[in-house]
Parts: structure tokens; sequence; C-alpha cells
């Protein structure tokens, strides 16, 4: 396909992007204001971006630890923009963010099991909602988002930013454009070493330490205990969003049967071993979580999707996209080889050379 006839055939996704980072959403000037519930490293992300703009203004930032909320000020004051009203001190002041008045979308970067609470309250005050994946834990939790969002003719959005990678919104041009013929296999997952963020102490900003829970650090405080605790597809959504939107699931297709394995788990108990030595107490903690989780799905349209969960052996992130029709496919990783403490960390070598 001609470079030039691919850009043109790509304006429309584009076009969006180019609107959004530097222009403003109202002709008036006018700005939205927004209140931030969780200013770990992800909600600190989202706020960096937000200063930037010309038309949002962060009014309220919600927080249950200082130290995060000290590093979310300092992003304000760097701007030089004015520091928003601050809500902490229990895990529930977010109730008061969300009805403080003149607030009128909230953004949500807490840990999982905070997500469905925190929809459900940002619907009921009226607010417009962007959440960090996951929307819950249960398929209750889900079916409660869902149905609030329906009583309230609310809006709310999970915000899976894979579905706007820019390899991911160009393959799924192709497949608009029929470049793989009819589409027959799709594969994706989150398949990332997070061992180094499971287990952190703070004291370096990754892989630091083999602590957890209460001494650990951002996500090693919360994330670890799921894989503690639940053996499952825990994070499946920078897989299956992209996927959902190549093969328009719940626009005229829709998932069918699902099975699900899980291997034994390893990767998390060898890390602390090595790390901490046999002798740490978290070397006696029992994972559930197996280190690879595969899902396979089947859809009424008569494609198949494998998804893959792989955040506890070590391996150079990749989400190991497949897209795969009548006329050809695309991976995101080929004839790649790594070997921990033998390869260049989180590099892939040539299986070829
Ligand atoms: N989309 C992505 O690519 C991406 C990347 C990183 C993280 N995330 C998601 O973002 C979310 C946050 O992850 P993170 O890495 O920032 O974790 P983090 O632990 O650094 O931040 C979570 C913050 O929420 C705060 N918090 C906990 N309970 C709270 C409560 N009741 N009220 C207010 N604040 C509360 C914590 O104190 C912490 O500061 C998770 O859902 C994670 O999966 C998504």
């Amino acid at each position: 396909m001609l470079r030039r006839d691919f850009i043109k055939n790509s304006a429309f996704t584009s076009a969006g992007f180019a609107i959004l980072p530097s222009g403003t959403l109202y002709a008036d000037n006018r700005k939205v204001k927004i209140g931030v519930i969780g200013t770990g490293l992800r909600g600190q992300d989202h706020v960096e971006l937000m200063l930037k703009r010309d038309d949002v203004e962060i009014v309220a930032i919600c927080d249950v630890d200082e130290g995060m909320l000290t590093m979310a000020k300092k992003l304000f004051s760097d701007a030089k923009k004015p520091l928003p009203k601050i809500f902490t001190g229990s895990n529930y002041a977010y109730e008061d963010l969300v009805k403080m008045p003149g607030i009128e979308a909230i953004i949500i970067a807490t840990p999982w099991e905070w997500h469905t609470p925190m929809c459900i309250a940002g619907l009921e005050a009226g607010k417009y909602v962007g959440t960090e994946v996951v929307l819950g834990i249960t398929m209750e939790d889900h079916w409660n988002v869902v149905n609030t969002c329906e009583h309230y003719k609310g809006h709310l959005m999970m915000l899976e930013n894979v579905c706007y990678r820019r390899d991911v919104i160009a393959v799924l041009n192709m497949v608009r454009q029929g470049i793989f013929g009819e589409l027959i296999h799709l594969q994706g997952g989150y398949q990332h070493d997070l061992r180094g963020v499971k287990f952190n102490d703070g004291k370096t900003p990754y892989s630091s330490g083999v602590e957890f829970g209460d001494k650990g650090y951002s996500e090693a405080k919360w994330r670890t205990n799921h894989s503690v605790k639940r053996n499952g597809e825990l994070y499946p959504t920078h897989g299956i969003g992209p996927v959902a939107n190549y093969i328009n699931i719940n626009r005229g297709n829709r998932f069918l049967n699902l099975c699900y394995f899980a291997t034994k788990s390893k990767g998390l108990h060898e890390y602390i071993v090595k790390k901490g030595g046999a002798d740490h107490p978290n070397a006696k903690v029992e994972f559930r979580l197996g280190d690879m989780v595969t899902t396979s799905i089947s859809t009424a349209n008569g494609e198949t999707i494998l998804l893959q969960h792989d955040t506890s052996l070590p391996r150079p992130y990749s989400l190991g996209f497949r897209v795969q029709g009548t006329k050809g496919l695309w991976m995101d990783v080929n004839d790649s080889l790594y070997i921990e403490d033998v390869s260049k960390p989180h590099q892939w070598e040539n299986a070829k050379a």
C-alpha cells in the first residue's frame, strides 16, 4: 500500500488527536472542571497531562497517601497553576469530592478494588466519569456500574489507552480497509514483567526490595495482594480492548464462550528468594495467581481470541498482538529471544543471529 494513500486514509483517526492535544474544547475558552481521585503514579501521569491543557482545570484531587499528594501538589506548582482543593484523611473522602459544586468530570486512578464504588459515586452525583482499567473485580461489580450508568443516563469511559496506541490504531485502519481480508484469529494480552512493581519498598523507583502490602510502595501496596489471593485473567483490557475494536464486539458481533487455564505459580516466589534470600519472611507467601493465564474466547462471527496474562516471569514488555485474516497477519513480536542475566536487561535478542 502506498504510504501516501495510507496517510490519506488514516486522516479520520489522526484528526481527533490533532484537535485534542493542543486545541481547546470550547469556543468561549471555558474550562472543564475536573477532580482526580487517586494521585499515585498513574494519577500523577494524568494530572501532568491535564496541566498542559488550557481547556481543563483540575479543581480537586483526592488521595489517602500524604507522600503521593505531596508529589501531585508539586506538579501544580511546577506548572504554575493554582493548587486544587485537597480531599484526604479517609478512604471515603472521595464521596465529598464528587459532590463538590462545580466539578463536571472525575478521573479515577486508584487501586482496582476502589473503581466500582468510585464510578458509582461519580455517576450518582451526575458527573462524567473516566476510570482507569479495570471497572471492578467481580461480575456483579461490572453489572452494578453498567446498571447505574443506564439508570442515571450517565457518561462513563474506561480509559483503555492501548486502544489509542499508534500501531494499534494503524492496524485498526488496515482492518477496516480489508487489508487482512476477513479476520479469523486474534491474540493479545498483558505480558509485562511486573516483579519490580509487585515488590517495591520505594527506596528506588523500580525493582527495589521484596516487600509488598503495608511495607510496599505504589502498586506493591495493593496489586501484589491480588496475586496472593486471586487466580485468573486479572488485567484483560489492554489486550481485549483493541481486539474488540478490530472485530466489532457489541457492534454486530459478540463474545460467545470463554475458557481459561492457569499454570502453576513459581515466578514471584523465585524472585523473592533470588532478591531477598530463602529466609526472607515473604519467601513463605503462597501466590495463587498462575504465572501464565491463558484465556480462549469464541465469537458469534466465528473468530477466536487468545489472551495471555503473564506478569510474574522475566520478559521484556509486549502485549503479544496478532491479528490474522484470510489475507495476512500482524504480530508485534517476531524472532525474539530473552534469557535473564544473559541478555541485556529488558531487550530482545534476535533468535536467528
Ligand atoms: N492504563 C495504563 O496503562 C495504566 C498504567 C498504570 C496504572 N494503571 C492503573 O491505574 C490505577 C492506579 O495505579 P497506580 O500505578 O497509580 O497505583 P498507585 O498505588 O501508585 O496509586 C494509587 C493511588 O490511589 C490511592 N488510594 C488508595 N485508596 C484510595 C482511596 N480510597 N481514596 C483515594 N485514594 C486512594 C493510593 O494512596 C495511591 O496513591 C490502577 O487501576 C492501575 O491498574 C493503568
